[in-house]
């Protein structure tokens, strides 16, 4: 994801993303995707397009085009769910007004939540289908065409991991690529949907994220970002052997000196110094970590089941910059948790001060049902102090990255280069190690080049440089 302003980033988190491939359905029928939600939900919908076009399914971009209309949702906050609503009201007036043969579906996370229910009580949709039924998607889809009645599948698995279907790219600059390679999560954060919409973890086979990766250099990719619920747990047995996340992260980077790697998202319990030292050790796993703390205060965080004190998270990120110096650190942050009084409150300011994050997503709490949190807590803090605090917590984070970045200024970074920024042609934009997004002027560079950009300007969330040269990636190194 882009690192755009803070409270961009929360709408863009909100936005729907898009098929950028189309493929033609010479009989069969189109399908339209919409997804929502993180990044694991843009990487299932690459899978759900493999699935279909493998049977025979045409892709469009053009709901208007589309037989078949698929909302891949998120319902990780209550907001998430209200915009999927929304928009599924949309597309049910367009099939009672001109198109009464549109089969229209719903996947992923709030399919999982709401299972029958969007059918029974709100008669809203076709197709209801979880995240670990895709495969079946095929399957239900003729099931709904032949006999006009709506088709379920929400079984969670303790298997699945697609980890054979080779996902058509999304939204893809050709640059950077997301690989998943664990689903599901085991740790039971008290106000988190998602073991619920995912289901338990369970890691993909080693060679199978290999063999992806390695197609992705052959393809020309530069960056691939290794996806989870919960990455840092991942765990394999392979031959009698354990590879755990640091050494599934090394051997990515045996592959190519020439390939950044990337991961998101981690829990702080799983951020081993075996991991730190991977970071750095190989020049090419980038010298940044996104480690929730989600709260600053110990109270607060063990009504959350965080695991872990203020205490022991701060050591932590005191390990990280020990270990790795100049370490690029994002995190989560809820404001407005149940209890939550003005003084725990601050000790989520006083976190901020003293860790000084590049970047962080920071959300006001919203019960989910079903959770821990939901059964046991009252959600007790006024939505105006909630609001209020939020507020805090984004204005001195939106200070504390503009002066981070002030700091960049003078420094030189290998930016590597994704694509023309948004604003102009005229101006390319990229990444650096640590994760900054870096807007310089064109001149003849181009995309997937490693450029070194020496920093002149920045706001809070980029970086404004002048391009100094090519370089390799292994020359930094
Ligand atoms: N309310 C608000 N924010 C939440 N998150 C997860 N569940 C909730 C909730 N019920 C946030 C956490 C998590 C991020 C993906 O979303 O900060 O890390
Ligand atoms: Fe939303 Fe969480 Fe599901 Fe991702 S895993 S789509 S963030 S509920």
């Amino acid at each position: 994801m882009e690192l755009i302003t803070d409270l961009d980033v929360l709408d863009d988190l909100d936005a729907p993303k898009h098929l950028a491939e189309e493929t033609p359905a010479p009989a069969g029928r189109r399908v339209y995707i919409e997804t929502y939600g993180c990044q694991m939900n843009v990487s299932d919908s690459e899978i759900v397009a493999a699935v279909l076009r493998a049977h025979g399914f045409g892709l469009t971009r053009d709901p208007e085009q589309a037989d078949v209309v698929l909302l891949n949702t998120c319902a990780i906050r209550e907001n998430a769910e209200q915009k999927v609503r929304r928009r599924l009201d949309v597309f049910r007036a367009a099939k009672r007004k001109g198109h009464p043969g549109l089969t229209l579906g719903v996947l992923g996370c709030m399919a999982e939540r709401l299972r029958t229910k969007l059918l029974e009580q709100e008669q809203l949709v076709d197709l209801v289908v979880g995240p670990d039924a895709y495969r079946d998607l095929p399957r239900l889809l003729d099931l709904t065409t032949e006999t006009g009645q709506a088709a379920v599948n929400v079984h969670l698995s303790r298997e699945e991991t697609y980890a054979d279907i080779a996902p058509v790219r999304y939204d893809t600059n050709g640059v950077s690529a997301f690989v998943s390679i664990m689903r599901g999560c085991d740790n039971m954060c008290a106000f988190c949907v998602v073991p619920f919409t995912r289901g338990r973890e369970r890691s993909r086979p080693v060679e199978s994220i290999l063999a992806e990766c390695e197609q992705l250099i052959a393809q020309g990719y530069r960056e691939v970002t290794v996806l989870g619920q919960n990455v840092n747990s991942y765990r394999y047995v392979q031959n009698g052997t354990t590879v755990d996340f640091p050494e599934l992260l090394y051997r990515i980077s045996r592959l190519s000196p020439e390939l950044r790697i990337r991961y998101s998202t981690s829990h702080p319990k799983d951020c081993s110094d075996a991991l730190l030292h991977v970071h750095r050790e190989r020049h090419n796993v980038c010298n940044y970590i996104h480690l929730p703390v989600q709260h600053g205060n110990t109270d607060v965080l063990r009504r959350m089941r965080r695991t872990y004190t203020r205490e022991e998270y701060l050591a932590l990120i005191d390990r990280a910059r020990t270990i790795c110096p100049g370490i690029s650190l994002s995190t989560d942050i809820i404001a407005g948790f149940c209890g939550e009084t003005e003084t725990e409150h601050q000790d989520t300011l006083s976190l901020l001060e003293i860790v000084r994050y590049d970047h962080a997503y920071m959300f006001m709490y919203s019960e989910r049902p079903d959770t821990y949190a939901a059964r046991k807590y009252t959600d007790d803090v006024p939505e105006e102090v909630k609001k209020r605090r939020l507020g805090e917590i984004i204005d001195l984070q939106t200070r504390i990255a503009l002066e981070n970045n002030q700091a960049e200024i003078g420094r030189v970074h290998t930016v590597l280069v994704e694509g023309p920024s948004r604003r102009s042609d005229e101006q390319l934009c990229g990444r650096t190690d640590t994760n900054k997004m870096v807007v310089f002027d064109r001149h003849d560079y181009e995309k997937g080049q490693y450029v070194r950009v020496r920093i002149t300007g920045c706001t809070s969330a980029t970086l404004f440089g002048t391009p100094l040269g090519t370089t390799t990636l292994a020359a930094g190194a």
